[in-house]
């Protein structure tokens, strides 16, 4: 049997290891590990999205609703869109990745995305055919380099993606800087605001003023529900029901429904999840500041990105000595763009940051 070729080309993505992973391969005891590698809420779920889903768990033999109105409802009002122009995903913002390529995409188009950035743009959209083309963000500034985007521009751009906070930098794109790039092109301006909460800054109002523009987020971050898998994205009606045409109609399980209707509900649990993570940003950033084989990068997300080459070790023999010590942070080597010494750690509870902290420095002597 012959594979598709983009299969077949296909670099396979790597996420970030599980505690479980972890436990099993260090021999380590699950409760006794910190993980900071995959910017997670460090609170934890909503204590209301937990008792929601128990309750809805004797309801697993029904089929979930499909037309998601109620959690759509939501979502508009937590974003101030109207409802037409929200669309869910249930593998999280990656599924709504997914449907832009099927929607969108046919073989041989482009898309434009800065090195580094978050990874499953690429992974994704070369699945559906299209071919990437590398713009720069700028480091040490930690800034897009716009110029290179708009260079990047051509009749086969279908999709350009604006990563902001961005990851793995922490770095934002300011909003003109996004309306220079939607005035200049008619291809789909992707902004993926996973980390917006973090920042204080959000693009959602450019929807009502471009049709080229698509914000996309999720509810695994500050939201604390990475395991249930759930995202959305807004968008101009039209492109929204297209998208909701090839959407699996069923991706979005009762009790991911049920735990992000509960979540969004919960204000103080977002507030205090918001408040919690800036605090532990910024006090990973002033330690990290003071160790001086480290540079460390500001950050309006839930991770901060650190330069450790000249600790004279690796990314891998630092993540791996690290490991051995319970502590997981990522290994940006995976990251196009990044070389071989680049970490990137996200935010914990306070005495999770001070564990982490303290072995860091007995590690790097
Ligand atoms: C920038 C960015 N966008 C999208 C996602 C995907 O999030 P989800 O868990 O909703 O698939 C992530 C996850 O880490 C991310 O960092």
């Amino acid at each position: 049997m012959k594979m598709k070729k983009e299969v077949l080309e296909l670099d396979p993505y790597i996420p970030g290891r599980s505690i479980k992973e972890i436990a099993r391969d260090y021999d380590l005891y699950p409760d006794e590990i910190i993980k900071l590698g995959s910017n997670e809420n460090p609170l934890g779920t909503s204590s209301k999205a937990v008792d929601a889903v128990a309750n809805e768990l004797k309801l697993m033999y029904r089929y979930p609703e499909s037309d998601l109105k109620e959690l759509t409802n939501s979502v508009a009002s937590y974003s101030g869109v109207s409802s037409e122009q929200v669309i869910l995903g249930g593998d999280g913002a990656d599924e709504i990745l997914d449907v832009l390529g099927k929607t969108l995409i046919e073989p041989g188009d482009e898309f434009i995305i800065t090195l580094p950035t978050y990874t499953y743009y690429e992974f994704t959209l070369k699945i559906h055919g299209a071919v990437p083309v590398y713009a720069k963000w700028d480091m040490p500034e930690n800034k897009v380099n716009i110029d290179s985007i708009l260079d990047s521009i051509n009749s086969r751009t279908k999709i350009i993606f604006l990563c902001t906070p961005n990851n793995p930098t922490g770095g934002i794109i300011e909003k003109e800087d996004i309306k220079k790039i939607l005035e200049s092109t008619d291809s789909l301006v992707v902004v993926d605001e996973a980390y917006f909460e973090f920042s204080g800054e959000n693009n959602s109002d450019l929807i009502n003023d471009y049709d080229n523009v698509f914000i996309l987020r999720t509810f695994s971050k500050v939201m604390g529900l990475a395991g249930m898998r759930i995202g959305y994205g807004l968008g101009n009606s039209r492109l929204i029901g297209y998208m909701k045409r090839v959407k699996p109609v069923f991706s979005l399980t009762r009790p991911s429904q049920i735990a992000a209707k509960a979540t969004l509900d919960d204000k103080d649990y977002i507030s205090e999840s918001t408040r919690v993570s800036i605090e532990s940003r910024d006090y990973l950033y002033r330690e990290l500041s003071k160790i001086p084989q480290l540079d460390v990068y500001e950050s309006k997300a839930n991770y901060l990105l650190v330069d450790i080459r000249r600790t004279g070790m690796d990314s891998t023999l630092i993540c791996e000595k690290l490991l051995e010590r319970g502590i997981i942070v990522r290994d940006c080597r995976s990251f196009r763009g990044l070389d071989d010494y680049w970490i990137r750690v996200s935010v914990g509870t306070l005495k999770e940051d001070e564990k982490f902290i303290s072995v860091l420095k007995q590690i790097i002597g």
